[in-house]
């Protein structure tokens, strides 16, 4: 997602209360950064906070933690997440169950360990990377998905969303590869009939041009496949 240079970015996300600057540093701990036990459930790659900002005070019993590499993407789902709650809650209530933070996914594991069980993963719009020697990049690669595995509770579940058919089709294989059985799939979720979907600002303009939008739930298994090897490791 291109952006025009914010300056205000860091300083906004530095003096908001729900912005954690040092993710890695609570590893292992993420629980005690709520004031509510509840389960823990997160967003790679918000964008602009859309999906974010309905889900937490839709579903307020879970907390989230809500993940972008960009500051001056992040800074606007902070917005988002604040405009939502005042909306919800009225003026000056805190952002109780969501986290932000600045973190590039394909080190997710530097923030997350097994003891942090997540719950639920959300993956929205991710980039394609359509070309062969990009795939290594796509969040839904096996590389990706073994680390998302490590700090999974069994039983947990990733959504994904997406436009892109490649995409969609290869992802299928990664998660079989890497242990996830595919609970719910769709190639068309806006005619699906599928409820509990928030839409996101990709998924309006994508939409808006016809293009169906694919949507899969895949659920962490608790052994890996014995048939089939990780073929496209590292
Ligand atoms: C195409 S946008 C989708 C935004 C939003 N999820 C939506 O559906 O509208 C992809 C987002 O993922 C973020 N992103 C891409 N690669 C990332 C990475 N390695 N780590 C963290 N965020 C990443 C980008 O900054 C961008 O905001």
């Amino acid at each position: 997602m291109r952006m025009r240079g914010k300056p205000w970015a860091r300083p906004e996300l530095a003096v908001c209360p729900f912005n954690i600057p040092d993710p890695a540093s609570h590893r292992g701990n993420w629980k005690a950064q709520f004031p509510n036990p509840y389960p823990l459930r997160m967003e790679l790659g918000c964008g602009k906070g859309e999906f974010a900002a309905q889900i937490c005070v839709q579903e307020p019993e879970y907390n989230y933690l809500v993940i972008d590499i960009k500051s001056e993407v992040l800074v606007l789902a902070k917005r988002a997440l604040e405009a939502a709650y005042q909306t919800a809650y009225g003026p000056g209530h805190p952002v109780e169950n969501a986290r932000v933070m600045s973190q590039d996914i394909e080190r997710i594991d530097l923030m997350l360990s097994p003891q942090d069980q997540i719950q639920r993963i959300y993956i929205n719009f991710c980039n394609p990377w359509p070309k062969n020697k990009h795939h290594k990049k796509r969040l839904t690669y096996p590389r990706q998905l073994m680390k998302y595995r490590s700090f999974l509770q069994d039983g947990g579940e990733i959504w994904f969303k997406t436009d892109d058919d490649p995409l969609f089709d290869d992802s299928l294989e990664y998660f079989a590869q890497c242990g996830f059985s595919v609970r719910y799939l769709t190639r068309d979720l806006h005619n699906s009939g599928f409820s509990g979907s928030y839409s996101t600002e990709h998924e309006r303009m994508f939409s808006a041009q016809g293009i169906p939008i694919k949507f899969l739930i895949a659920v962490k298994e608790p052994e890996l496949p014995q048939t089939s090897e990780v073929k496209t490791l590292p």
